[in-house]
């Protein structure tokens, strides 16, 4: 409510990005919409890319969380393929034209298919890109894209779920053991995590200084795995550096702790503000894992990292729960569930 300044049916009718010679006025950022900081750092400084094959893997996700809140990984074991295979789907579904991509449009009030960034309801413009959210199977919608082709595109995105589920739990492994936590200590995470899948798409620009591909936001989730095509475009921010650039590297993946890891961790590991600016040469593709606990786990602090000189500082929530405070108070939801300040 305090922060919601779209109504939703801005989902519905937008302009066809590729089509635009100038940036709209909807469409144009000035410095009084982007914060203080919007200049990108050139200090040198760069995210940390962790090879999974490095006996420690583990300390190092442990660092790059602590002080980063997001690393690089390779050596991950996806294939090759596979990485190329989803960008395909990615890029066949927002090159078709729009009123085919409407058809599969998200509705009003619901979370998957084709649409503005979601996050668009909370910021006074709009953002420069269009997105398509998987949630389950993209059966029915992407019948209604394909409705020849649709087996294939629905296979690669099954054998992508399922490849990703495999390497979140790993990473989700090693991040929990860089806390001193083993895997019989979080009963759940031996069962069951759960995902969407989001594609984005950041149209060449007419105007990039102006424009926004994706506003600052941190992710609701555990942990968010990302395989962007070779454009770079997403800044993290980090305290005393400003906004960081996430330089692509071929077969990386780009890991952010998200918000649920942040509560789970009692605030060590802190959720990574993030977001994607555009460029007027070359469409940005990018494709994200977002992972989460399975619907009746209520995330809290750990026990083990609470003690008499470390209280809780956050109350429990369930995935869900979670998300309606963020549906609400969108970047302020961590401190709503903060028990101490
Ligand atoms: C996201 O933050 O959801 C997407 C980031 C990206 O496109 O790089
Ligand atoms: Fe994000």
């Amino acid at each position: 409510e305090a922060y919601r300044t779209h109504p939703v049916h801005v989902q519905h009718k937008h302009p066809d990005l590729n089509s635009l010679q100038e940036l709209p006025e909807s469409y144009t950022w000035t410095h009084t919409n982007l914060d203080d900081d919007h200049t990108s750092n050139n200090c040198g400084e760069s995210v940390p890319v962790i090879d999974l094959n490095d006996p420690n893997a583990s300390k190092m996700i442990g660092h790059a969380c602590k002080t980063w809140g997001v690393y690089q990984v390779v050596n991950h074991s996806i294939p090759m393929k596979l990485l190329h295979d989803i960008q395909r789907v990615g890029e066949t579904l927002f090159s078709l034209p729009s009123h085919q991509k409407h058809k599969a449009a998200r509705s009003p009030d619901g979370v998957s298919g084709y649409g503005l960034a979601r996050i668009s309801c909370f910021f006074p413009k709009l953002m420069w890109s269009e997105g398509f959210t998987i949630i389950g199977s993209p059966l029915d919608h992407f019948r209604q894209l394909w409705p020849q082709e649709y087996h294939k595109y629905c296979d690669i995105v099954t054998q992508y779920d399922e490849t990703m589920k495999k390497l979140a739990r790993k990473l989700m492994w090693l991040t929990l053991d860089s806390l001193g936590i083993t895997k019989e200590e979080l009963k759940w995470f031996g069962s069951k995590t759960c995902a969407a899948l989001q594609l984005n798409s950041y149209p060449t620009c007419p105007d990039p200084d102006r424009a926004m591909g994706l506003a600052a936001h941190t992710d609701s989730t555990l942990l968010t795995i990302l395989h962007q095509n070779n454009i770079s475009g997403l800044q993290v921010h980090r305290k005393g550096a400003g906004w960081v650039t996430v330089q692509p590297i071929s077969g990386g993946l780009v890991v952010n702790v998200g918000d649920l890891l942040h509560i789970l961790s009692n605030g060590s590991y802190p959720s990574v503000l993030h977001r994607v600016m555009v460029n007027r040469v070359q469409q940005r593709l990018s494709v994200a894992y977002l992972c989460g606990p399975p619907p009746n786990v209520e995330i809290c602090p750990h026990p083990k990292l609470v003690g008499p000189n470390q209280p809780p500082l956050y109350r429990a929530v369930t995935w869900n729960e979670y998300l309606g405070a963020k549906a609400k108070h969108f970047n302020k939801a961590l401190s709503t569930v903060r028990l101490i300040s």
